[in-house]
């Protein structure tokens, strides 16, 4: 057993906590604050417990000069404060004087924001490959660390695995959380359905190859579909293929053939946009210049048939290009579907999360997880460096 933030005496404590503020951006905008909200439980129990509290994350990924500006940390700064109800201290540094100066000029309960872990990329990409020297001076910064970043956990980093290789460590509340209802996944009540679409197979590969032996069904939409479709030998016109894991897909139909189940129907159009003519077609009457962006009709319902009765559900990659409202349709109706079932829902990935932010669904499932690749490492098993070096208990 891990320890926790709980374990701690946090009082007049310097505390680091490495939070996943990685949170999605447009034109310089947050378009998603769920990575914000899941982290206030920590930081305020920190704050309760009258801990001098030190924020550290990353944003974005930084290869050269001109990508910092565009993922400076300090876009969270207002959200945070205003979601914690007090003031926070953002230091544009990532180390140095000013840094050490204002955690030496800290009272109990102050909250400083340090600037993204992974400006100190830039230079030997020292935050990405866990720089020991990185890591053993961010831990002499603080007392005590609390990883609480559950979104980085398949990261070994100087902000996660460096700080704590140097100091007393546990988790945070949020890691916490997402432990506990991904472990539903671990030995699932049944009938266990697995719903999984998004673009590539190749990601997935490792989440699919150990879903398919503990569930019953596996509902396969969204781009994905039509690599394994393809596999198969349909046509599927302009659709996108991942052309490297074709193989895989024709191994796993073949194995698994009662449980992976494929559309009927798609829609299709010719343009990719929102607003060119679409519609609806047999997979077996997908035209050359077709491309297909949803599920169909025929297929929502035989997903529903599939659904209807399960006790677990796992919902992974929507099931069309649901940013466009022409095809949210089959992303949409599943989502609304299974929160009317009496079954576990856990929603992983950042596009499925997003999609059921957009249709109202997030805050009625049982779980959605703020993990994308993480999510999917622990799905499928894999150690996770994040966790692995927190303090035993
Ligand atoms: C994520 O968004 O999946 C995490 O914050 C990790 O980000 P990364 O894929 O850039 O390492």
């Amino acid at each position: 057993m891990k320890k926790t933030i709980k374990d701690f005496n946090l009082n007049d404590k310097k505390v680091i906590i490495r939070c996943d503020f990685n949170v999605p951006l447009s034109d310089g905008k947050i378009t998603d604050i769920s990575r914000i909200e899941k982290s206030i439980p920590t930081i305020k129990y920190a704050i309760d417990n009258n801990a001098k509290v030190i924020l550290m994350s990353h944003l974005g990924r930084i290869k050269e000069e001109s990508d910092k500006a565009k993922n400076d940390l300090g876009v969270i700064v207002d959200e945070l404060s205003k979601l914690l109800k007090q003031k926070v201290t953002f230091i544009n540094e990532t180390r140095g004087e000013k840094l050490e100066q204002a955690i030496s000029n800290m009272k109990s309960k102050d909250v400083i924001l340090v600037q993204n872990t992974r400006y100190e990329d830039l230079e030997g990409k020292k935050e990405s490959s866990n720089d020991k020297e990185l890591g053993s001076y961010w831990a002499s910064l603080g007392d005590i660390f609390i990883n609480d970043a559950f979104g980085t956990i398949h990261r070994a980093h100087a902000s996660n695995v460096g700080i704590s290789s140097n100091i007393p460590s546990g988790i945070g509340l949020l890691i916490e959380e997402e432990l506990n209802n991904l472990s539903l996944l671990d030995n699932p009540e049944k009938p266990f359905v697995v719903i999984m679409g998004g673009a590539k197979i190749s990601d997935k590969i490792g989440v699919v190859e150990n879903l398919v032996k503990k569930c019953d069904y596996i509902l396969i939409g969204g781009g994905m579909a039509f690599t394994f479709l393809k596999s198969l030998n349909k046509n599927v016109g302009k659709s996108m293929v991942d052309e490297e894991s074709k193989d895989f897909a024709r191994k796993m139909l073949t194995k698994y053939n009662k449980k992976i189940i494929l559309p009927l129907d798609i829609k299709v159009t010719k343009e990719f946009n929102n607003t060119s003519p679409s519609q609806i077609v047999d997979v077996d009457n997908i035209l050359e210049d077709d491309i297909g962006l949803d599920i169909g009709p025929k297929t929502i319902e035989l997903f529903k048939e599939y659904l209807k009765g399960a006790k677990t559900i796992f919902f992974n990659g929507t099931l069309g290009y649901s940013e466009y409202s022409n095809y949210e349709q089959g992303t949409k109706e599943i989502m609304e579907y299974i929160i009317s079932l009496d079954a576990k829902t856990i929603l992983g990935g950042g596009d499925t999360v997003a999609a059921s932010t957009k249709f109202n669904i997030k805050e009625k499932v049982t779980h959605a997880s703020t993990g994308g690749g993480a999510t999917l490492e622990y799905i499928e098993g894999k150690t996770l460096p994040g966790i692995e070096c927190i303090s035993n208990k």
